[in-house]
């Protein structure tokens, strides 16, 4: 049976997890390919919060199987640690061996260079994301599965900071000591050990047995290394075609792909956003939308739906269908704006400029609505929301088959 895929379309926080987790109910597993613990997907059920970082958003779902790809960039630290909150994990989370690691170097080189940068910072997450996928690219890195034979680890680790001394030195990182490191590997091996597998066997065993699998994207599309806002990005293929490499599944073995997107826009970091809101009507989404990172707490930029950058990003990923996500955020603004066409010297465009530095962005103006909060049947939304919703499938050139009306797994509509 062929996978079926959840991606972000805008920069990231869409609300997947919610989407992920709604959806894992059907599925068998749900399996993340690509980014690390800079994600942050929350899951409200029965008014609790979770948020994950590097578990797929399936685990909710007690009869799911749970996979990290070999194209995600672990923390072993960090899952450790995200692994404390669930009871019996073993046979319910399997973790790529091929997986490369994000060790505390990775993060302080991420650190340092953020500082160096100045007012150019990318203003990561201050993960160690960007390091490590260096590190993979240029052959250097290190994977889980070496996590089998820590003393030969240890050596391969401490011959890495030989070679890189001066690099260390000028960014004035601190390394552990040989023992310190050995030791910090031992207790990664003791507790990853157990969950490492080949997960590309698994996925093809799955879908061999006609089983269903949810692929889960983290980030967004117009954060991609190679489709985003460079140099302002994550460093992973976050579009839908990064499942591919990052968890071993053919295109031909995807199924159904739905592109998350907030009825508005956030973004959280540096780079260009045409349709930002700096006064007032930002600051009232930011509140209503309560748009603060998941990962760093930082606030999130706001602004309105940006119709040319939503179609670009549903023709990369092959969206079959949007999810809108966050209605009721837009609840009581008498008047919602939808970006149409970029200005750019003068001229109107519609596509996305590889510069979206200097584009003004063409509004279209919609009636607003009262309240859609908790409306969980299309034809109990305001007419005007209706209309708003018809538009947008009509702008992006993708049919809608998913509303989102608040955080709770229950508040969707499903067309
Ligand atoms: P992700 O990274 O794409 O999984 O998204 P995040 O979890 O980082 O951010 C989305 C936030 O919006 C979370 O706090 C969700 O609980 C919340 N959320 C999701 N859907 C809705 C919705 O329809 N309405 C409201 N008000 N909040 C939502
Ligand atoms: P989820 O999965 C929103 C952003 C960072 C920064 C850029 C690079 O929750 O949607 P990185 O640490 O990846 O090198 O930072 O990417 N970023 C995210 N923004 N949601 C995320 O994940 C993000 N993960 C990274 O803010 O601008
Ligand atoms: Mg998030």
């Amino acid at each position: 049976m062929k996978a079926d895929l959840i991606v972000g379309i805008q920069w990231g926080d869409e609300g997947k997890g919610k989407i992920v987790d709604l959806l894992a109910q059907k599925y068998d597993c749900v399996a993340r390919y690509q980014g690390g613990h800079n994600a942050g997907h929350t899951i409200v059920v029965d008014g609790k919060t979770h948020a994950l970082h590097l578990i797929p958003s399936g685990i909710l779902n007690p009869k799911a199987t749970n996979i990290i790809g070999n194209g995600v960039v672990v923390s072993p630290a960090a899952l450790i640690k995200e692994m404390k909150q669930f009871d019996n994990l073993l046979g319910r989370l399997f973790v790529s061996e091929s997986a490369h690691m994000i060790l505390t170097f990775h993060t302080l080189i991420d650190q340092a260079k953020e500082k160096l940068r100045g007012d150019k910072a990318i203003g990561t997450t201050g993960r160690g994301i960007g390091p490590a996928y260096s590190e993979k690219i240029a052959r250097q890195g290190f994977r889980l599965g070496e996590l089998r034979d820590v003393d030969t680890l240890t050596a391969r680790v401490m011959e890495y900071f030989a070679q890189n001394k001066a690099i260390f030195e000028a960014l004035e990182i601190t390394l552990p000591s040989r023992e310190e490191l050995n030791a910090e590997l031992s207790e990664f091996s003791q507790k990853l050990v157990p969950f490492l597998t080949n997960t590309t066997q698994m996925a093809w065993k799955l879908m061999d047995d006609e089983k269903k699998i949810l692929l889960e994207g983290a980030q967004g599309t117009l954060l991609d290394i190679d489709h985003g806002t460079y140099p302002y990005v994550t460093s992973s293929s976050t579009i839908s075609a990064g499942a591919c490499t990052g968890l071993g599944v053919n295109p031909k073995d995807i199924g159904k792909i739905t592109g998350i997107v907030k009825a508005y826009c956030t973004r959280v970091g540096n780079g260009p956003f045409p349709t930002e809101e700096h006064g007032d009507t930002g600051e009232r989404i930011r509140k209503a939308g309560h748009e603060f990172g998941t990962t760093t707490g930082r606030p999130r930029r706001c602004g309105w739906f940006d119709a040319v950058a939503c179609r670009h990003a549903s023709r990369i990923n092959g969206c079959d269908e949007l999810s809108i996500m966050k209605l009721d955020v837009l609840d009581g603004f008498e008047e919602i704006l939808v970006c149409v066409a970029y200005e750019i010297n003068g001229e109107q465009i519609d596509y996305m400029p590889l510069d979206l530095d200097n584009v003004k962005p063409v509004y279209k103006i919609f009636e607003g609505w009262d309240k859609t909060e908790g409306v969980r049947h299309f034809e109990d939304l305001p007419q005007t929301a209706q209309t708003y919703l018809r538009a947008l499938e009509e702008m992006t050139q993708t049919k809608i088959g998913i509303i989102s009306t608040s955080p709770d797994r229950n508040d969707t509509i499903l067309l």
